[in-house]
């Protein structure tokens, strides 16, 4: 299965990732971020409908020099106390926050249309791509209307959050590491998209299906090799 994901990577295809019972419980729709399409964006949105987000390698955020948002929020808080108040230290799923900053392309508009989006995204890889990344702020404004992860250093095997997965599927697949994930929500309930539901979603539009600790085990045996 994990073959069958990273061909349909590899050709610009989306694939669903369930993370686990023990975490947050969701799918999210995975999908390479140098080839993000407008088309992409409106499937995203449409039949995903979470929060679109970039996960960026821990290398390359390094190398972009992106913090997290509680690194900021940290050296804000002299001037901000509030933002100490904030502090997120009560997730009830994990440790700590993938969330760094947000960003829109210099040519985009507003940033939130799917032409804007996905521009802001693909560019995004480009750079990286290119290893430009000290391009960044003459290409890039901030705050936008794409919001980026940063990876953990070890990626999943220091945190085995979907920001982590996505970016062990590019590294196995030979991808620039910088990904599309957006949680799969229920429009009936109001909740996050059931598994059953999530997997019935992948059967209907022939996409991969994968579980979290598939992708954990493949991504350890491909570092062995
Ligand atoms: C951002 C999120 C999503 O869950 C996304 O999957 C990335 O987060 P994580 O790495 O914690 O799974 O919260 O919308
Ligand atoms: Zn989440
Ligand atoms: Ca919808
Ligand atoms: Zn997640």
């Amino acid at each position: 299965m994990i073959q069958k994901a990273l061909e349909a990577l590899r050709n610009g295809e989306i694939v669903l990732v369930f993370d686990n019972d023990n975490r947050e419980r969701e799918t999210d729709m995975i999908v390479a971020a140098e080839f993000m399409t407008s088309a992409h964006m409106t499937r995203i949105r449409n039949d995903a409908g979470g929060l679109v987000c970039v996960p960026i390698s821990s290398e390359h955020s390094q190398k972009l020099g992106i913090p997290f948002m509680t690194d900021i929020m940290e050296v804000a808080a002299g001037k901000y106390p509030v933002l100490n108040e904030l502090s997120p230290t009560d997730i009830p799923y994990d440790e700590k926050s993938a969330f760094s900053i947000t960003l829109n392309h210099r040519e985009t508009f507003t940033g939130i249309t799917d032409n804007d989006r996905a521009f802001t995204i693909k560019e995004l890889a480009k750079l990286c791509k290119n290893e430009n990344q000290a391009d960044l702020g003459k290409l890039f404004r901030a705050p936008g209307h794409v919001t980026l992860l940063r990876a953990a250093e070890g990626h999943v095997l220091k945190r085995k959050g979907h920001t982590e997965m996505s970016i062990a599927l590019m590294e196995m697949a030979g991808l620039t590491p910088v990904a599309v994930c957006c949680e799969m929500m229920d429009d009936e309930n109001g909740e996050s998209l059931s598994t059953a539901d999530a997997r019935k979603y992948a059967e209907k539009h022939k996409m991969v299906f994968l579980n979290g600790d598939d992708v954990i085990e493949s991504y350890k045996k491909y570092l062995k090799d």
